[in-house]
């Protein structure tokens, strides 16, 4: 009988210190402290989430571990995000996992946390009615990352597609920000956009070749539109606010769907899925599983638990690395532009 191989997975990308267990492809526990700090500076401050990380990380790991139900010399393999990300967060879960695989004497496992965002699908917990087959085609839509990506097995990723400037969710935080929210604004935009008419307002569906994506001439639109129309009635945006937010969500998610309907034709995947924390959109979402039934491919949408950065998803793919034999050696050092 084969043995369970259980998975002590630490993320600290970017502003999220999380931690998680898993028994083989099962969640255990996913425990994530979302640092509030950054709220006041309209954005993540590198500074001050390495900081933050140090202080959450032994608290973190600790509740992950109690809450899986088992003891740490059960544990087969520490998989860590050796990036990308930024480079002191990156720093402090490096180290505290390198010194953990030393204490426990167990394999140490370097994780790309883009990779895992996809690698989310193969989680146990995720409730799938039917197993994810592969070639898989992920739309990853995060804070740093747009990408396309054909997925032939947990070990075998293409990039056919990625944003030539700002992503997906920068294009939401930056639009929020415009509109007066505070950081992070796309789960704001989703929520106002409820109460909006998403064609009140047209904004442009940028066209760059392949399936690579723009998201900055949308930024810029919005902004000098609001300039305009802020000259006319110093209220505007206040009086609109739902009804901008719902036009630019239903621009961002157009602009995402279009090179999506392209790359399908092109490599016709068996599953179709979306990783990343913009995955927790709603529209998106709706917009994805519609696709998936008019085309007749499955859709795979994560829980919302696994869109945002969790470590979850960094144990799934220490999973399948500990099951691979990849281990890393102590010299493995962060890596903030580490590529898929
Ligand atoms: O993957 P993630 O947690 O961190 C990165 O690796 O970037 O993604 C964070 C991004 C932020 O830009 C945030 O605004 C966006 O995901 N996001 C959303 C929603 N929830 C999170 N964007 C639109 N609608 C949402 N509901
Ligand atoms: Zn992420």
């Amino acid at each position: 009988m084969k043995s369970d191989i259980f998975i002590l997975a630490i993320e600290s990308s970017c502003d999220d210190t999380s931690a998680a267990v898993l028994k083989n492809r099962t969640v255990l526990s996913n425990v994530i402290a979302t640092q509030k700090i950054h709220e006041q500076y309209g954005g993540v401050v590198p500074e001050l989430a390495s900081r933050a990380h140090q202080k959450n990380i032994v608290p973190v790991v600790k509740s992950a571990i109690e809450k899986s139900g088992i003891t740490t010399d059960q544990l087969n393999g520490i998989a860590f995000t050796r990036g990308p990300g930024l480079l002191g967060s990156l720093l402090v879960g490096t180290s505290f996992a390198k010194g953990l695989s030393i204490n426990l004497g167990i394999p140490l496992i370097e994780i790309n946390h883009m990779k895992a965002h996809i690698l989310a699908h193969l989680i146990d917990n995720n409730n799938y009615e039917q197993e994810v087959e592969f070639p898989l085609l992920c739309l990853t839509v995060s804070g740093g990352h747009t990408q396309l990506v054909v997925v032939n097995s947990p070990y075998d990723f293409k990039v056919v597609g990625e944003t030539i400037d700002d992503a997906a969710g920068e294009a939401f935080d930056k639009i929020a920000k415009t509109i007066g929210l505070p950081y992070p604004g796309g789960p704001l935009i989703d929520k106002l956009a409820k109460e909006g008419n998403s064609k009140a307002f047209k904004f442009p569906i940028s066209s760059v070749k392949d399936l690579n994506y723009s998201f900055s001439g949308l930024k810029t639109s919005v902004l000098y539109f609001l300039q305009k129309e802020v000259k006319k009635n110093p209220h505007f945006i206040e009086d609109n606010k739902a009804d901008l937010c719902a036009s630019v969500q239903f621009t961002i998610v157009q602009t995402l769907l279009k090179k999506l309907i392209k790359a399908i034709e092109i490599y016709q995947p068996k599953s179709i899925a979306l990783a990343g924390g913009v995955s927790a959109n709603s529209e998106l979402r709706s917009t994805i599983v519609d696709l998936g039934k008019e085309l007749g491919i499955p859709a795979f949408i994560p829980a919302f638990e696994y869109c945002t950065d969790n470590a979850a998803m960094i144990g799934i793919s220490g999973y399948y690395n500990f099951l691979n034999e990849e281990f890393s050696n102590l010299k493995v050092t962060a890596s903030p532009r580490l590529s898929v």
